[in-house]
């Protein structure tokens, strides 16, 4: 499991590296690699929420409940790092704005204890429903987020797996 503060490391000390290989090629002088990177929300959601709430819907049509375990709290991990990350947004509290997803992602946590697959569909929706009521609240109301039909991860087999 990767700690949200060493992602954010990686990623930023990876992609520094590689603007600061851009720019020493431009001009060796050049001290434009070497400005702090920030992500952007836009950033933080296409690389962490959208491939979780993906591998989250994915799995539970799969009814894979230990994977959910460890997913779920992935999920948590990147709201975390959103937070830490991008702690305003237009003037409010990050952390306000992402309460709309407390209860979806508790409910989530609870239908896998329970291994309630009506339960946990029910809490997926609400999730989803979740991630659209705040695009919209944010003026974003031209991105749909919706329950995944098919994987976009070739490379992952989401069945569960024999204990
Ligand atoms: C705090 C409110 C908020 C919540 C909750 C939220 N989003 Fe977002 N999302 C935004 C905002 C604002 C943007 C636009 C950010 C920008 O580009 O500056 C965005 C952008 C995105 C994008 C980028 C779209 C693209 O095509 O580039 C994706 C994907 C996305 N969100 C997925 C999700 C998913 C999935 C969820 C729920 C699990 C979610 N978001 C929950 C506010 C939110």
């Amino acid at each position: 499991m990767i700690r949200p503060f060493a992602v954010r490391i990686v990623l930023v000390s990876t992609v520094s590296l590689a603007l600061a290989c851009a720019a020493g090629a431009q001009s060796p002088s050049s001290d434009a690699g070497r400005q702090p990177l920030r992500l952007g929300l836009g950033d933080l959601m296409t690389a962490f929420m959208q491939p979780r709430h993906a591998k989250l819907g994915i799995a539970g049509q799969a009814r894979n409940w230990d994977y959910l375990t460890y997913e779920r709290h992935e999920f948590e991990e990147t709201l975390t790092l959103i937070e830490r990350t991008v702690p305003r947004y237009r003037g409010t509290a990050m952390a306000d704005l992402l309460l709309i997803l407390r209860e979806p992602v508790a409910a989530l946590g609870a239908a896998i204890n329970a291994r309630d697959g009506a339960a946990y569909d029910a809490a997926y929706a609400r999730l989803t429903d979740a991630c659209n009521a705040c695009h919209v609240a944010t003026d974003h109301r031209m991105i749909v987020i919706q329950t995944p039909k098919v994987s976009t991860f070739p490379n992952q087999n989401f069945a569960a797996q024999p204990r």
